[in-house]
């Protein structure tokens, strides 16, 4: 504890510095004992939005320079692998590239493994990286890529110590139908799939008229999520316009639980889901779905913000 100043409201009119000089106060230890509930995870950082703005600022300059698109075999997806591996790789990742054919086209998974904590019960979190080829793909997914890198950098910013293991995962060929995660999991050897305690999937997270939709695959992730937005006075409501249409499919096929988060892709939001989320009733949650103009403009910064700030949490809860 640190006292700057000597307290001159405390007890008969001695400072509190002095008491302790004195041993008539005993000063209560720094860390507190953990409460008859159990120890508790520490608290997630603040994600930073502006600094989850700032990687989808790069990931639309990297389509612009490559014809317009980050889809799998063209050079907008590998260039946005290498955008996101260095910024992992100077936060002190393991990372690692693991190639697969698609199409006759490369892919490529990015895998990055935060040193420490029980390997054999490891946490994972990750999002599709790939556009389609009709433009930048910033909410879908540039958002959930973006968001997700920026977790892993806080997790290295606060050096956490999780008691599992941890690792960020971004996919390839999402847009093939489910590629590169099929890919990943299915090259696993059967000793290292049962490491997996979990897999959280980020797949479109700044819809521009968004809604609050959480998977409710796992009981017991679901939770975390839906308490954080409880928290927050934020509604949410159960994911039900893609089944199967991500990349927490490949995991839950093979009996990973799974969890995630979504704000809406092609379907309207209706008139009760205007009247508690905000938003236009009638219209896509997200109008550019899958065109050109996904850009850095077709992103709602709220709904993005809150889902990172949920990313993180759920990140700290679930491997403390
Ligand atoms: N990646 C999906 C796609 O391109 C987007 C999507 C649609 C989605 N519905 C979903 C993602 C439900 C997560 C959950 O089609
Ligand atoms: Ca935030
Ligand atoms: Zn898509």
């Amino acid at each position: 504890m640190k006292l700057s100043a000597p307290i001159r409201t405390s007890i008969l009119g001695a400072t509190v510095a002095g008491l302790v000089a004195t041993g008539l106060l005993v000063m209560p230890a720094a860390t507190a004992a953990p409460t008859s509930d159990g120890p508790s995870a520490a608290a997630a950082p603040d994600i930073p939005v502006a600094s989850v703005q700032a990687h989808l600022g790069e990931l639309q300059k990297i389509a612009e320079a490559n014809g317009g698109n980050r889809a799998h075999g063209e050079p907008g997806y590998k260039a946005s692998i290498d955008y996101i591996k260095g910024k992992l790789d100077a936060a002190g990742f393991t990372t690692s590239v693991k190639e697969f054919t698609s199409g006759g086209a490369t892919g490529y998974n990015l895998v990055a493994d935060w040193p420490g904590g029980d390997e054999g019960q490891t946490l994972m979190a990750g999002a599709h990286l790939d556009s389609v080829d009709s433009g930048p793909g910033i909410n879908d997914n540039g958002s959930g890529s973006a968001a997700v890198l920026e977790t892993a950098l806080a997790v290295s910013r606060e050096q956490l110590k999780p008691a599992k293991h941890l690792r960020f995962a971004w996919w390839g060929a999402e847009e093939q139908g489910l590629v590169g995660s099929r890919n990943y999991v299915n090259s696993l050897p059967d000793a290292d799939r049962s490491k997996i305690s979990g897999y959280l999937n980020f797949d479109m997270i700044g819809s521009p008229n968004p809604g609050y939709f959480v998977y409710d695959d796992d009981p017991a992730i679901e939770k975390v999520f839906k308490d954080y937005f409880a928290g927050l006075n934020v509604a949410t409501e159960i994911e039900t316009e893609g089944d199967g249409r991500s990349d927490h499919a490949s995991f839950l096929d093979a009996g990973i639980p799974v969890g995630g988060l979504f704000t809406g892709a092609g379907r309207a939001k209706s008139a009760e889901q205007a009247q508690k989320w905000g938003g236009t009733a009638g219209e896509s949650f997200d109008k550019c779905y899958h065109s050109s103009c996904d850009t850095t403009e077709n992103i709602d910064e709220t709904a993005l913000d809150r889902n990172s700030d949920a990313i993180a949490h759920a990140v700290w809860q679930l491997s403390s």
